[in-house]
């Protein structure tokens, strides 16, 4: 599904409330039948986690560990082993074509290739839901029709709904459906 609308329009915030970093002043979300704001604010951390992959515009890795660490930081917050860690943080980074730069710093890589190890990340904790606030928002035409492509396989492959804010009305025209938000509201909603 895709999110499009103006700036300033409220679709980061709506995408920040559906993945519990705001906390709505009115109004419940509900993932899976779990109301996530029912939870006391301690689990809300753990729910976020296991439940909900999260894709930024700027990628938002660690820049000083490698790129095998930050993929696998969601599984070490989850309590996952070292070699569940290893195993799972491989396969994702083979499956987007990046397992060639399990040991390099993020900041050696181009711009598409963090956005991989971004993705790869989000998948860690194989959550119910993914939300990326403009993935190809950095990128190049091609680069971005690359990452979205990506994203597009991983959505088929895992059966898992993604959450896609995008400024491309191309690709929201490539999504199942797409909310038209303006001024903090949603103005319609189109089924491709
Ligand atoms: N926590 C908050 N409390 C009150 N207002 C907020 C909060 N966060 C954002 N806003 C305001 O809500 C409006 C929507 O902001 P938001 O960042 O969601 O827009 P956006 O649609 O993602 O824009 P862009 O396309 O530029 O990223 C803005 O006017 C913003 O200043
Ligand atoms: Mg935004």
């Amino acid at each position: 599904m895709s999110i499009v609308g103006p700036s300033g329009s409220g679709k980061s915030t709506l995408l920040n409330m559906i993945g519990a970093l705001d906390r709505p002043t009115m109004g419940k979300v509900l993932i899976s039948g779990v109301d996530v704001f029912a939870a006391p604010d301690g689990e809300l951390s753990v729910l976020r986690n296991r439940l909900i992959g999260f894709i930024f515009q700027s990628y938002n890795l660690i820049n000083r560990t490698t790129v095998q660490n930050n993929v696998e930081l969601p599984g070490i917050i989850l309590g996952m082993s070292p070699s569940e860690r290893e195993k799972r943080s491989l396969k994702l980074l083979e499956l987007l074509g990046i397992g060639d730069k399990v040991q390099f710093k993020p900041t050696t890589l181009s711009g598409g290739q963090m956005q991989r190890v971004a993705i790869a990340r989000s998948l860690m904790n194989n959550p119910t839901l993914i939300l990326a606030d403009e993935p190809t928002g950095n990128l190049d035409t091609k680069t971005g029709s690359e990452v979205f492509a990506l994203l597009k396989m991983l959505s088929n492959k895992f059966r898992r709904t993604i959450v896609m804010v995008t400024h491309n009305p191309e690709l929201a025209l490539e999504t199942d459906r797409t909310l038209y938000i303006r001024d903090g509201r949603l103005e319609k909603e189109v089924v491709h």
